[in-house]
């Protein structure tokens, strides 16, 4: 089978696409044929070797896929053969077919496509996490994202909405703005042109009650500055590269919480809630309530590409790679 390979950990270009004997699966893994392979920032960081696993070489970025079940281990149990599902992989999908632990398998139900449904678990399954156990959010709250044109922003922007709150979308670009809004965002803010803390402060002069920020930066500390009473700031990722050093006077002095979000180690300390969770998405998913904003496809031969825009702060919502 062909995989988009990484030899050794480097830039997007030194992947390389190989061919590879198909992997058997072990007593409790399952082996997913790959429709769809969701692309992922973390992806970038994985290749380049500078996030927390550091697979055995050669690997294929891609962690989370959609595809049907060509072989089941004698001990995964609750899956058969020709099943249709997604996977949260952590890596190997950029690939023909990914072998995975059947704990990191669900069944998908009909009606959501295969692009759809492999661009999903990392984004919605990060925030609704977010939103709901780390954050707490209530309807009637107000919510403050940034990047929210992003994978993680965009489905910060849906899931809030959907949650009831009124959301606030940050991004850098008014192209990337009008798909927040189309996605029901209530205030946009363009962070490239305008102060943030004075755009949010004369929007909200008591300060939003939830900010997610899976940028960090620059942009963290003017973002923390208008957070209101009781305020809770989700900190998800740092896509601007500098993770921001924060005066803990401002905590002190506005009586909010700064918050962390580990989705994957969530997955694993809770793992049933964990399940119920994507399971609840993925009737979100099934019932329109929620969708994917899916900006292009590519092909295994053009998974670069997608990386590269996702690099370069060129992409929109999701990208996604079709084996
Ligand atoms: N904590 C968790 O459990 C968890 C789970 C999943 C992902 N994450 C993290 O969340 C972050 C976002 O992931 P994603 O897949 O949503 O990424 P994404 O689709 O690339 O979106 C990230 C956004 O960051 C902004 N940005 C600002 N400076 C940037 C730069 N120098 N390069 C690239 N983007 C920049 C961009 O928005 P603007 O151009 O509008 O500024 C971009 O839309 C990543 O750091 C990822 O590792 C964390």
């Amino acid at each position: 089978m062909k995989i988009l390979s990484c030899q050794q950990f480097g830039p997007i270009d030194s992947l390389q696409l190989i061919e590879v004997p198909t992997p058997q699966p072990k007593a409790k893994e399952i082996l997913i044929e790959v429709k769809a392979c969701g692309a992922n920032f973390p992806d970038i960081l994985l290749v380049e070797g500078k996030y927390q696993f550091r697979p055995d070489f050669p690997f294929a970025p891609g962690g989370e896929v959609a595809g049907i079940i060509k072989e089941v281990g004698e001990e995964a149990k609750g899956f058969k053969v020709g099943d249709k599902v997604v996977a949260f992989t952590g890596w190997g999908g950029y690939a023909e077919a990914v072998v995975t632990h059947y704990s990191r398998v669900f069944l998908l139900p009909e009606g959501i496509d295969w692009e759809v449904a492999s661009s999903c678990l990392y984004t919605f399954g990060t925030v609704y996490h977010a939103l709901k156990d780390r954050a707490n959010l209530q309807k009637g709250e107000t919510l403050l994202v940034l990047g929210a044109a992003g994978g993680i922003g965009l489905a910060t922007v849906e899931l809030g909405k959907y949650m009831g709150a009124t959301v606030i979308a940050a991004a850098s670009t008014d192209e990337k703005l009008q798909v927040c809004q189309q996605k029901g965002a209530d205030h946009l803010i363009n962070y490239q042109e305008q102060d943030l803390k004075k755009s949010v402060k004369t929007l909200f002069p008591n300060g939003v009650d939830i900010i997610l920020d899976p940028v960090g930066g620059q942009y963290t500390e003017p973002a923390l500055r208008t957070i209101g009473w009781n305020g809770r700031y989700l900190v998800v990722g740092f896509t601007a590269g500098d993770i921001p050093k924060i005066p803990l006077n401002l905590p002190l002095l506005k009586g909010c919480q700064i918050v962390g979000v580990f989705w994957g180690a969530f997955s694993q300390r809770h793992p049933k809630a964990y399940r119920q969770q994507i399971n609840e998405l993925m009737l979100l998913l099934k019932e329109g309530k929620i969708q994917s904003h899916i900006q292009a496809t590519y092909s295994l031969e053009e998974a670069k590409q997608a990386l590269h825009a996702l690099q370069n702060r060129k992409a929109i919502g999701k990208l996604v790679i079709t084996p």
